[in-house]
């Protein structure tokens, strides 16, 4: 039987692979809610999505009007919005407000992280707009599924923050022996999709790793496939990242958030538990090497 999913956030880094992947699903039909379609770069990205059969709905978290008309109709709604509380609390609550009065089953939040629900309330603002939404939603009566992957793997690649292959340096607060989980951005999206659609699923969290990697261990791998010795960083210790989140906090909240990223990913207070990587046959989680060597062949050819 055809399930209807309504994804928000399809023009963003992480809906857009969601998207791809709904629309390889059997039975599946894919509604898209999209704001300020006109954008011709959005408009670009989401033609392409309706070419292969996704149907557009012009809409906003803010606009209850336009949330009525996307829920119409729809089994499942899948997030993967971003943004402030205004978007991941008031936003996605309305969405969900909406979904339940339209007698939509099933909610996918936009969690997509290491395990919020464990964080100290007041310590990580990202980590707890979503717990604070997500608790609402639940409220509602819906099925509610947290997808938890863990970091994006592709934050440890070329190009990321932390890591510079370029002049083959990695920092880190602590000693970067502490391994996280990661997952690269396609698989997540690729479970995604079928969570959305498995039946067999109760609400509550669902977790799975491509792989668990520590700072040493990125270097270690980036040192094998490069060839370049990594010089490696300490920024301090737990005791002094945790007083540059509480100087953050109180005069630059994006830098706060940040750093709250990387104390849990210091101390693992929000590591992900009860992993469920071989739920599906069809879907084999990558591994940071193969991610890795992945990224430099593409790179380099
Ligand atoms: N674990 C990790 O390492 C990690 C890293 C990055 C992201 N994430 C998570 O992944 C999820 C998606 O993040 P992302 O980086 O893919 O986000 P993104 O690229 O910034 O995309 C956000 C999407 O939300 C849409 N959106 C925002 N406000 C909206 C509104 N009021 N109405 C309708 N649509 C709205 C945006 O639409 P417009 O195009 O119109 O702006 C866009 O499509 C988030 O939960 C984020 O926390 C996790």
């Amino acid at each position: 039987m055809t399930q209807t999913v309504l994804l928000v956030g399809a023009t963003g880094m992480l809906g857009g692979r969601i998207a791809h992947h709904l629309l390889e699903q059997p039975e599946t039909h894919v509604r898209l809610l999209v704001r300020n379609v006109s954008n011709k770069e959005k408009s670009e990205t989401i033609q392409g999505l309706v070419k292969r059969g996704a149907e557009l709905v012009e809409g906003d978290l803010t606009d209850t009007t336009s949330l009525d008309r996307a829920t119409q109709g729809v089994d499942v709604i899948v997030s993967a919005v971003q943004g402030g509380p205004d978007v991941v609390v008031e936003g996605q609550v309305a969405l969900a407000e909406s979904g339940r009065r339209n007698g939509v089953r099933r909610i996918l939040p936009s969690d997509f992280g290491l395990d919020l629900f464990k964080a100290t309330p007041g310590e990580h603002a990202a980590f707890n707009w979503r717990a604070s939404a997500d608790e609402k939603i639940a409220a509602l009566g819906m099925e509610h599924i947290h997808v938890l992957q863990g970091g994006f793997m592709d934050m440890f690649g070329p190009g990321s923050p932390l890591v510079d292959y370029e002049k083959g340096v990695i920092s880190f607060w602590g000693d970067g022996e502490r391994p996280i989980e990661v997952t690269t951005v396609d698989d997540t999206a690729r479970m995604t999709a079928h969570v959305a659609l498995d039946r067999s699923l109760t609400s509550g969290k669902f977790a799975f790793a491509g792989d668990h990697v520590s700072f040493h261990q990125v270097a270690d791998t980036a040192e094998k496939i490069t060839g370049i010795r990594f010089e490696r960083r300490s920024k301090g210790t737990e005791a002094e990242l945790r007083a540059a989140l509480d100087h953050a906090a109180g005069s630059n909240p994006m830098e706060a958030i940040m750093l709250a990223y990387q104390l849990y990913m210091l101390n693992g207070q929000t590591a992900l538990t009860s992993l469920r990587n071989n739920q599906y046959p069809d879907v084999t989680l990558q591994g940071f090497e193969s991610f890795l060597r992945g990224r430099f062949f593409q790179r380099n050819s």
